[in-house]
């Protein structure tokens, strides 16, 4: 989607549309005087504090707060990024979007290339559909049969089945005009190097497309039908696919549960296939990663609870631990996280097959909470009897801790942890704020307690000579590149650093990936951006020392933290207004706080 969408636009849309008729589809409203009521669809309760306005065309809920018009409702209720919900919305008026800067070239041509793309896959896939039909798909139908896959399931799943030549997709989408480059682009050509060739990347498997949350088919993962290698073969990274960041599955997922509350991640294509045609419809697959931060946080934003299920093995007990590391710092209020083992050798395909869906169904049932799973996991092989062990286990635990966001998760934790060790909850809660009070580094210097406020006045320490003062953002950077591990204390939420500055703009690029999780040494971080203006920023950064001793950096940069916050507040309201609209604008999506806030802005603003 290219261009933004221009604000007389959306003025209009929401002036013709009306938000009773688009809340009233999906929950049930009564009339009450000139407003409607109903249960409010985003906090359970059992008396109805959810009105909706034909008037101020707005929908508020007097028990959770939740507040906006009807493209806030599409995006929350239908869980839609910004554009979506307008596109939407204008679609049921029969209104055509437009974009803004949608006359320029370049933007046309992007526009182009991503149809182009789009619909090369869908074509694809439906070539690969359709032979699974012919005779030629005769191996890959008897293969499917054997593992008793139901017609009815291949059909949701859209699988098919790619021919044995080496040209067949080629020729059939050259015939229908689609250079080979963009083939190749899109994973579905290969170009040999030496002899200049290009052949099909997939040949002789059983297709299985992956599907963007919308239904498009954005890659495909294909099996062969034996015992050949590799097993699996996954489309490349290319500008629609991004591994780290799909789901096999959730789209279908969230077609068959009009309201998916829970998800269960599986490792494979076959187990989310199987689980869906025992009526299991809430699996999803990473595409042979690990479940990375990226997929939770998405997952997060659709569901409540998330069940991690793992083979029974140590490869299964490895994955889970990588899998909690991930998850800690999502943990915020409201949202649970749990952890299966399957016996040894099966998986979900295997065992739902033979133990049957309501066995399967108990074991999610019964996966450990995610409190249960770190304390088990610390305790492994560990004689809790011993004072050293007890130790050993508690900093372990602590660490884990150290990780969650503050919430009643955390304070529950530490409780637990005080029951089990018989140590004062008070003293691990000492512990396990800054980890920087167990460093034995040297007590803080006097330079070190300058704080931000006092940016600009005469006493602050004077840097060396010939380099130049340190934007305030600058000295967020540079505690970032020389400790990136403090990443992990940063607010989930990059409202402090968004601004347009592109020393902001940087950082937030640093936090971004710092948690992707690749880059924990700023060797790393300057190898991404080198050769660029911003790697030489940060190398420039790398080598002057921060003021601030090791020991409290993580102090220094939660008061930078909260020096920007404060500072974001004091805002005008037409900026403030515009920031989050901008940000919506971009596809972001607001939290419900931002949403009421950019409501109230909008009165003000009007008033
Ligand atoms: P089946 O043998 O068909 O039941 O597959 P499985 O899902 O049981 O296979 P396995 O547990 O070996 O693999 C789990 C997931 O890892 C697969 O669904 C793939 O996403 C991925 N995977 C497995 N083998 C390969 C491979 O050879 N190459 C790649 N790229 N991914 C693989
Ligand atoms: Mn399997």
């Amino acid at each position: 989607m290219s261009g933004q969408i221009p604000q007389r636009f959306l003025d209009d849309l929401l002036a013709r549309v009306d938000v009773v008729e688009v809340v009233g589809e999906r929950v049930k409203l009564k009339k009450a005087g000139r407003n409607h009521s109903g249960l409010c669809p985003f906090h359970q309760e059992k008396s109805p504090s959810f009105t909706v306005s034909a008037d101020k065309q707005f929908y508020h809920c007097f028990g959770c707060g939740a507040h906006g018009n009807a493209l806030r409702f599409l995006m929350e209720y239908d869980k839609l990024r910004f554009p979506e919900a307008v596109e939407q919305l204008a679609a049921r008026l029969g209104m055509e979007v437009p974009r803004e800067g949608a006359d320029d070239p370049r933007a046309q041509a992007r526009e182009r290339k991503r149809k182009e793309g789009v619909n090369l896959l869908e074509l694809s896939a439906s070539y690969f559909r359709e032979r699974l039909k012919m005779p030629e798909g005769d191996s890959a139908r008897r293969y499917l049969a054997d593992r008793g896959l139901s017609p009815e399931v291949q059909q949701t799943f859209g699988i098919g089945c790619a021919p044995a030549g080496w040209e067949a997709l080629k020729r059939h989408l050259s015939e229908r005009g689609i250079a080979e480059a963009v083939q190749i682009e899109y994973g579905l050509l290969v170009h040999h190097e030496d002899s200049g060739r290009t052949y099909d990347r997939f040949r002789d498997r059983v297709m299985f497309p992956i599907r963007d949350i919308r239904g498009r088919t954005i890659a495909f993962g294909g099996r062969v039908l034996g015992d050949a290698k590799p097993k699996y073969l996954n489309s490349p990274e290319t500008p629609v696919f991004h591994k780290g960041r799909e789901l096999y599955g959730l789209y279908e997922a969230r077609q068959a549960n009009s309201r998916l509350e829970r998800v269960v991640i599986v490792e494979g294509y076959m187990d989310v296939v199987a689980l869906a045609q025992f009526g299991i419809r809430n699996a999803v697959a990473t595409l042979g990663t690990s479940t990375s931060e990226e997929h939770l946080s998405r997952l997060f934003r659709m569901v409540g609870e998330v069940v991690f299920c793992f083979d029974g093995d140590r490869a299964g007990r490895q994955a889970a631990t990588r899998a909690l590391e991930t998850v800690l710092p999502q943990m915020i209020d409201g949202r649970q996280a749990r952890f299966m083992f399957l016996p040894e050798g099966e998986d979900p395909d295997t065992l739902v097959r033979r133990e049957g869906p309501e066995a399967f169904e108990d074991r999610i049932t019964c996966a450990s909470p995610l409190s249960e799973f770190l304390f088990d996991h610390a305790a492994e092989g560990r004689d809790l009897g011993t004072i050293e062990a007890r130790e050993r286990f508690a900093s372990q635990v602590l660490a884990a801790i150290g990780k969650l966001p503050e919430g009643v998760l955390k304070s529950l934790l530490l409780g637990e942890l005080s029951r089990r060790t018989g140590v004062d909850q008070s003293r691990f809660e000492a512990l396990v704020a800054p980890v920087e009070a167990l460093s034995s580094e040297p007590p803080l210097a006097p330079e070190a307690e300058w704080r931000p406020e006092d940016e600009g006045r005469e006493a602050r320490p004077v840097p060396g000579k010939g380099q130049q003062a340190l934007s305030l953002m600058g000295r967020v950077l540079q505690l970032l590149v020389h400790e990136p591990r403090l990443v992990e204390r940063l607010p989930e939420d990059d409202d402090w650093c968004d601004q347009p500055d592109p020393e902001a703009r940087l950082c937030r690029e640093v936090v971004r990936l710092l948690r992707a999780g690749g880059y924990r040494s700023a060797q790393v971080l300057l190898a991404h951006f080198h050769g660029t203006p911003e790697g030489e920023r940060l190398a420039e950064l790398a080598r002057r020392e921060p003021l601030v001793p090791r020991g409290v950096r993580g102090a220094e940069l939660d008061n930078w933290v909260a020096y920007f916050q404060r500072h974001r507040q004091q805002q005008s309201p037409l900026e403030e207004y515009e920031a989050l609209l901008s940000r919506m604008q971009a596809g972001e999506r607001l939290s419900k706080e931002e949403g009421q806030r950019l409501n109230e802005l909008l009165m003000e603003l009007k008033s």
